[in-house]
């Protein structure tokens, strides 16, 4: 499904050049779980901002390799393409939910927000399916808390959120940073079953 290979990335800052991320390969296949485990600082999150394009650049830079979807290679693609591709057929699960939900918007609209971008949903439509999306992250009474903003959510009810929001467009692969790293032990659990139990049903590589 993906094929990365030689994947090297670094900063460009004033005080030298942080070698991030070193000619790393990994594939994965349809429907299959692959974990990156390393210390803090050795690149993981750069490894997935890169085959995101979510590197600041400057002073990011990849320096070689590729990261093949289905013939595309990620790490080269014109950045309208990877528009298309980003929260379509990969999407992605930060941190902290805190900081990667918009306090402005309500729960709604954010989960709804890719099938407006990906699939032209009208209001009403990407409403409807944002409810369901949330019933089936486990929100509880989502009809009334789709209008609620995220402040008014728990850490664990936030990442739940992002779930919905990351996979409302059933994309191929979902990369998941620390999904669970800011949440209590009993809570982390449950993420990350939930997150194991969407991707039996929809067949992601995670
Ligand atoms: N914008 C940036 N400018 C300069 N250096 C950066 C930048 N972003 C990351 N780095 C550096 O790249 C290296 C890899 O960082 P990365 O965030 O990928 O680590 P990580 O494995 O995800 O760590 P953690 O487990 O703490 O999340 C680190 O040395 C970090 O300081
Ligand atoms: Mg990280």
């Amino acid at each position: 499904m993906l094929s990365v290979r030689n994947l090297s990335a670094s900063f460009h800052t004033r005080a030298g050049i942080v070698r991030a991320v070193r000619n790393v390969s990994f594939d994965v296949a349809p429907g299959e779980t692959l974990g990156i485990v390393g210390e803090s600082g050795s690149g993981k999150s750069v490894t997935c901002y890169s085959m995101m394009g979510l590197i600041p650049m400057p002073p990011g830079r990849i320096e070689s390799g590729s990261a093949m979807l289905d013939g595309t290679d990620l790490l080269r693609c014109p950045e309208k393409e990877l528009r298309a591709i980003r929260g379509k057929r990969i999407s992605m699960i930060f941190q902290d939910p805190m900081t990667s939900l918009n306090p402005y918007l309500t729960i709604g609209e954010q989960v709804a927000e890719p099938l407006v971008i990906h699939e032209g949903a009208g209001k009403k439509e990407a409403r409807v399916r944002a409810l369901e999306q949330l019933a089936l992250a486990g929100i509880p009474d989502a009809e009334q808390r789709m209008d609620a903003y995220p402040h008014q959510f728990s850490g664990g009810m936030r990442q739940r959120v992002m779930i919905a929001m990351a996979l409302i467009t059933r994309p191929e692969i979902l990369i998941a940073d620390e999904p669970t790293t800011a949440l209590d032990v009993t809570v982390q659990k449950q993420v990350l079953d939930l997150i194991r139990k969407l991707q039996q049903d929809m067949g992601t590589s995670v």
